[in-house]
């Protein structure tokens, strides 16, 4: 029979130079449902990517002084290692940038624009850049953007228009006709009443301003607007208008897209009626997830609190902070990320509850079976109530995840968890192992314990990649018909008679006091290679820099460390300020022979000319690192506080290239 077919997808990202934990829910939720389908024995296809035209990264590209491309490829790579080491499964990574993609836009366009469903005007009015967004006036909340209250900018420019209030009518009778196409039901009444029913406006979408999009095939100095070329990308990665559209055959229409509540608006109005004009059917639902807030506003790093999903895995684990993203927050509500709140999870629940349950059993299995369970069935009181509550648990799992109630979910199957470490308590193994005549009785109660957590471990699989793997190998069992999601729903399927392994302690408990003050020194806080790599950040430019990454920690060295810092002494030949950075200074430098280019934060203290002459002390040997878009090829040193600064200088004449030792 053919499989059912499931198509998922997360929006795609924005390049951003910020990665921070708040970005990964969309995914790890997306990635839950795919892996829950696919268990489930679903055909799916689970799509993400980057969105990575538009004018706000091309000056972002321009003040690195780097092409747009450049700039994008850098960070699409940190994005494309987070998910790996998320271990997010999806399908497909599409890129705006990709050609096939980018040729199916222009089709698109071109059809639009051919069946006069765009047409040319002149478009005069604001627009958002963070955001990407044109507003009217009227829509502007104390003439600032009513989506992120940044400036706006008046914007006058010949532009292409799409005839979005030709759809008006259409749209809100799909919405009213169909209530599950927007979830939750609260962002629909939002759609519909702030947005729809006030009447829509036809929307620009081509700008001529700025040159890093889609061109527009038959008229080159427009480019496609970011939101058309971007919302395209849920059918351009499927081959939709190629040679070979097959995917698309099969997994269009989606069965939901996956947002943050911030781009509903998008996905409901603008790309409803994309697909209305191109006569294609639409998503089957939008699902407009809260966000994830700190303490007092918006994700950022602050006081004590690590966000980078790098540096919060490499801490926790992987499994511990997909638990929290989906335990702490009611998918659908704004909720709060905190460290404190992590590890507090991370101890009750996952330490405690389930870590001590798999090690308590596995070890009672060890001393009292010598690790080979017999095989024993009993019922009793305890017994049947634990078979009942493990049971109505697995049985209630699936309509909670097929309408993504995650927290809801983990809750239910925590209520296993519990239930299973009470049942240890009401039979007291320790006590029945005393007496041999309770033996059968023992081996009974052992066998519950084991086949409780066969179920629990089979249920995590779609938050947790790694754990329930571990726990199959505490149990003995390998991934195969002891681990289906079907098997969970039924009771009494772990085989007797094999070995049981004792492991380490699947997660570890946190001294949360001692953990809250490193992180409140911002000790922890440094990042990873990979990290500073997803975030897109220039390398530190000086020493003084790195150190600030690397908390101020200060290691003895010895005298062969010291020796790999090949110190010399150079002249300055040249120096010159570099347009649009003011405390940078670019130093051309004699190195005996050699002549070195060196960009240095001095410009604050020394003017080009007093530098002329001046012997200085040069790290010789620094990888070259690129500063503001300049190469620079090592550091010269200086002495500073936060407000002066004094280079190192040589007080005799002793010639350029000279080593400093
Ligand atoms: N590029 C657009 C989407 C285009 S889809 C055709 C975009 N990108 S984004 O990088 O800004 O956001 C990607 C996803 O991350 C969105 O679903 C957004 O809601 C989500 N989040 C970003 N910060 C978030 C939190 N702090 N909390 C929860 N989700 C958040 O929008």
């Amino acid at each position: 029979m053919e499989k059912k077919k499931f198509y998922i997808t997360t929006p795609i990202y924005y390049p951003s130079d910020k990665l921070h934990i708040g970005h990964s829910y969309t995914t790890v939720a997306a990635d839950a449902i795919a892996r829950y389908k696919r268990l489930k024995g679903y055909d799916v296809m689970f799509l993400t990517g980057t969105d990575e035209h538009g004018q706000k990264i091309q000056r972002k590209a321009e003040a690195q002084g780097v092409t747009p491309k450049e700039y994008v490829d850098k960070i699409v790579a940190g994005i494309k290692e987070l998910w790996k080491l998320m271990k997010i499964t999806n399908d497909k990574f599409i890129r705006t940038t990709d050609d096939f993609h980018q040729e199916t836009v222009q089709k698109i366009f071109k059809k639009l624009y051919d069946q006069g469903d765009i047409y040319k005007s002149e478009y005069e009015g604001w627009y958002c850049t963070p955001c990407e967004s044109f507003w009217t006036k009227t829509q502007l909340v104390d003439g600032k953007c009513p989506d992120c209250g940044r400036e706006v900018e008046l914007t006058k420019e010949e532009s292409y228009f799409f005839r979005l209030s030709k759809y008006q009518d259409r749209l809100i009778k799909y919405i009213e006709e169909h209530p599950e196409f927007i979830q939750p039901v609260s962002r629909q009444n939002e759609m519909l009443n702030n947005f729809l029913k006030p009447g829509l406006e036809d929307l620009c979408v081509s700008r001529t301003t700025f040159n890093w999009g889609v061109p527009v095939t038959f008229d080159e100095k427009h480019v496609v607007y970011v939101w058309i070329d971007a919302l395209s990308n849920y059918i351009t990665a499927l081959g939709y208008m190629s040679e070979d559209d097959s995917d698309y055959k099969k997994y269009w229409p989606a069965d939901v897209h996956l947002v943050g509540k911030e781009i509903v608006r998008f996905h409901t109005i603008i790309w409803p009626a994309m697909l209305m004009a191109l006569g294609e059917p639409l998503p089957k639902q939008v699902f407009g997830h809260g966000w994830l807030l700190l303490e007092g506003g918006k994700m950022s790093k602050s006081k004590g609190n690590v966000v980078d999903p790098v540096i919060l895995v490499e801490k926790y684990g992987l499994d511990a902070i997909r638990y929290f993203l989906l335990r702490e927050v009611p998918f659908g509500s704004d909720g709060v990320f905190s460290n404190e709140a992590l590890i507090n999870r991370i101890n009750s629940d996952l330490a405690n509850d389930l870590g001590n349950l798999v090690s308590r059993t596995v070890a009672m299995i060890d001393k009292y079976f010598n690790g080979v369970l017999p095989e024993e069935r009993q019922s009793g009181e305890f017994d049947d109530d634990l078979i009942k509550t493990v049971m109505d648990v697995a049985g209630k799992i699936d309509d909670m995840m097929d309408k993504f109630q995650f927290s809801n979910s983990l809750t239910e199957i925590w209520r296993a968890i519990s239930r299973t470490n009470k049942y240890i308590d009401e039979t007291m193994p320790w006590v029945l192992a005393k007496d041999e005549n309770n033996k059968s009785r023992l081996a009974a109660v052992m066998y519950n314990l084991a086949e409780g957590i066969r179920i629990i471990s089979i249920l995590l699989q779609p938050f947790m990649p790694e754990t329930p793997e571990k726990i199959w190998h505490q149990l003995g069992i390998e991934n195969g018909e002891y681990t289906t999601w079907e098997s969970s729903k039924t009771w009494g399927i772990y085989p007797a008679g094999i070995s049981v392994n004792k492991g380490a302690p699947l997660f570890p408990r946190i001294d949360i006091k001692k953990e809250l003050e490193e992180l409140e020194k911002g000790i922890e806080q440094k990042p990873s290679d990979n990290s500073r790599q997803n975030k897109g950040e220039a390398k530190p430019a000086t020493k003084k820099e790195a150190e600030k990454s690397i908390g101020k920690e200060k290691e003895l060295i010895t005298i062969e460390d010291f020796a790999k810092i090949d110190l010399k002494v150079a002249k300055v030949l040249e120096a010159e300020k570099i347009e649009g950075a003011d405390k940078l200074l670019k130093l051309k430098l004699q190195l005996g022979d050699e002549v070195r280019q060196v960009v240095s934060g001095i410009a604050k203290y020394y003017s080009p000319e007093e530098l002329k002459g001046k012997y200085v002390v040069l790290v010789a040997n620094l990888k070259p690192v690129k500063l503001r878009g300049v190469e620079s090829q090592g550091m010269i040193l200086a002495a500073s506080d936060d407000s002066n600064l004094s280079l190192i200088t040589v007080d005799r004449n002793i010639g350029s290239g000279k080593t400093v030792s």
